[in-house]
C-alpha cells in the first residue's frame, strides 16, 4: 500500500463528507489508504532478539511463547517468522484454538499447549500433533487416545513449585510422574515449572524442582527436557536454564522489568510498533478544553492533533498520564483522555503536524519503546502489546529497523 502523505491528504479532505447524509463512493485513494491504526512487525528485530537470547542461554533450544495472539503480533505471524530460525525449537500457547490455528497456518515445529483441554480438545490436540501440558491423573484418558491413534502421546508435565496456579503440587508430583512414566500410552517429553519471580523464593522453587527431578531420574525415569526460565529467568536466573529456555516477552524485544533495560545482559529491540495517522489538528485558545470531563484545559493558545486510536484498539487509557508519541523526529505528549477510539496530543505553539502524518505510538526507538509507554502509564509492559486489538491490521515490515 502507498503511504505517501499526499494520498492521505486527499482522503483526509474527503473525511467530512463521510459524516454527511449521502454515502460517498469509495475512490481509489480511499481504498489505497486507511486512517485505522495498524501494527507493524519487524522480522529483523525478531531475529536479533532470538540471537541475543540464544547467546544468553548458551545455545540451548528456545521454546518460543507466542500465546495471547503472539503477544500482539498475531499468533501465526509470530510462528511463521520464528519457525525458520534454527534456534527456535518450537512454540508454546495457552489456548487450543491458537495451537490449531498454527497447524492450519502450516507450522510444523513442536507446539506445547500450556492451557486446559477437555477430552474432545485433547483428541484434537493429539490429532494435530500438539503436545499437551498435563498435571492431573489423566493416564486412563491417555491410554484410550493412544489406543485410538496407535502411538504414544508426547506430554510435558507441569509441576507447581510454589506459583499456586496450575501444575501438580511438587510434593505430589513424583507419584503422578511415576504413574504416567509407567504407561506405554504416554511419552514424557518434558517436565516444567514456572517461577513466581520473587528473587528469593525462586531459589527455593528451583531447589524443589531439582530435588524432584533428580530423584525420579535416579529411579531411571526419563523426564525429557526440563524447562523453567521465562524472560525474567533469562535475566535473573542464569543458573536455572536447565535443558530449554521458554521466553515470550524477550523474543518480542521488550524488557520485562525496568532494571533489565540497563543491565547490559541482553540487547533487545522491540519487534512490534503501533502506528496511526493524524486525522485532525486544531488550535485551542487559552481556557478551551479537550477530552471528556474537560480533562485538559489549555493554559495558553496551543495546537493539538487528534489520532484515531483509543483504548478499544488496545492503546491504554492511562497513556494520557504522560505517554508520548512520535511524529517525525519529535515526541509529543498525550493529553486529556484516551477514549475508545481517539487520542489527543499536544503539539505546542505551531501546527507542526498535518493530517495524514504517521504517528508512532510505540516502536523500537528510545523514548517511544513499549517500556517507555508502560512506564508513563504506571503499568507493566505485559499490559501493552498483548492487549492490542486482534482485529487491527498487522503489516510485516521487511526493511532492517536496527
Ligand atoms: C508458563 C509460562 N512460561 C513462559 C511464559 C513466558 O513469559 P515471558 O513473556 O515473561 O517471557 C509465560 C508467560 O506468561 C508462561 O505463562
Amino acid at each position: 500500500m502507498k503511504s505517501s502523505r499526499r494520498s492521505f491528504l486527499k482522503t483526509g479532505l474527503a473525511l467530512p463528507a463521510l459524516s454527511g447524509a449521502s454515502v460517498v463512493a469509495r475512490t481509489d485513494a480511499a481504498k489505497d489508504s486507511s486512517f485505522d491504526p495498524w501494527v507493524e512487525i519487524h522480522p529483523g528485530n525478531l531475529r536479533h532478539n532470538v540471537s541475543a537470547i540464544s547467546r544468553r542461554v548458551a545455545s540451548r533450544p528456545i521454546l518460543a511463547v507466542i500465546k495471547n495472539n503472539g503477544y500482539g503480533m498475531g499468533v501465526a505471524n509470530a510462528a511463521r517468522l520464528l519457525e525458520p530460525i534454527a534456534e527456535i525449537y518450537g512454540f508454546a500457547v495457552v489456548k487450543l484454538h491458537e495451537a490449531v490455528a498454527l497447524r492450519d497456518a502450516g507450522i510444523r515445529k513442536p507446539i506445547l499447549l500450556m492451557g486446559p483441554f477437555d477430552e474432545k480438545g485433547l483428541d484434537e490436540a493429539v490429532r494435530r500433533g500438539v503436545t499437551p501440558m498435563v498435571y492431573t491423573p489423566i493416564g486412563a484418558l491417555l491410554d484410550r487416545l493412544a489406543a485410538k491413534f496407535r502411538r504414544a502421546i508426547p506430554i510435558h508435565i507441569c509441576v507447581d513449585t510454589g506459583l499456586g496456579r496450575v501444575g501438580v503440587p511438587h510434593l505430589e508430583a513424583a507419584a503422578l510422574i511415576r504413574d504416567l512414566a509407567g504407561r506405554r500410552s504416554a511419552q514424557i517429553a518434558g517436565v516444567m515449572m514456572t517461577f513466581t519471580e520473587d528473587r528469593e523464593f525462586d531459589r527455593e522453587q528451583l531447589r524443589r524442582f531439582e530435588v524432584l527431578c533428580g530423584g525420579l531420574e535416579k529411579e531411571g525415569i526419563r523426564l525429557g527436557r526440563k524447562h523453567a526460565a521465562s524472560s525474567f529467568g533469562l535475566f535473573q536466573h542464569p543458573g536455572a536454564l536447565l535443558d530449554m529456555a521458554r521466553p515470550g516477552m524477550a523474543i518480542y524485544g521488550i524488557y520485562p522489568e525496568k532494571e533489565f533495560r540497563s543491565a547490559g545482559v541482553m540487547d533487545l529491540l522491540p519487534a512490534l510498533s503501533l502506528k496511526a495517522r493524524a486525522i485532525y489538528t486544531k488550535k485551542l485558545r487559552r481556557g478551551e478544553s479537550a477530552g471528556y470531563n474537560r480533562a485538559y484545559v489549555a493554559k495558553d493558545d496551543v495546537w493539538v492533533a487528534t489520532l484515531p486510536v483509543g483504548h478499544a484498539d488496545g492503546w491504554p487509557r492511562q497513556a494520557a498520564k504522560g505517554a508520548r508519541v512520535r511524529i517525525g523526529d519529535n515526541l509529543y505528549p498525550v493529553i486529556a483522555t484516551v477514549s475508545a477510539s481517539h487520542t489527543i496530543v499536544e503539539l505546542g505553539m505551531e501546527p507542526s503536524v498535518r493530517i495524514g502524518d504517521v504517528v508512532t505510538l510505540f516502536d523500537w526507538r528510545e523514548g517511544s519503546r513499549p517500556e517507555d509507554v508502560a512506564a508513563a502509564c504506571g503499568s507493566s509492559v505485559y499490559d501493552l502489546t498483548m492487549h492490542l486489538n486482534a482485529l487491527l491490521p498487522r503489516r510485516i515490515v521487511q526493511s532492517a529497523q536496527i
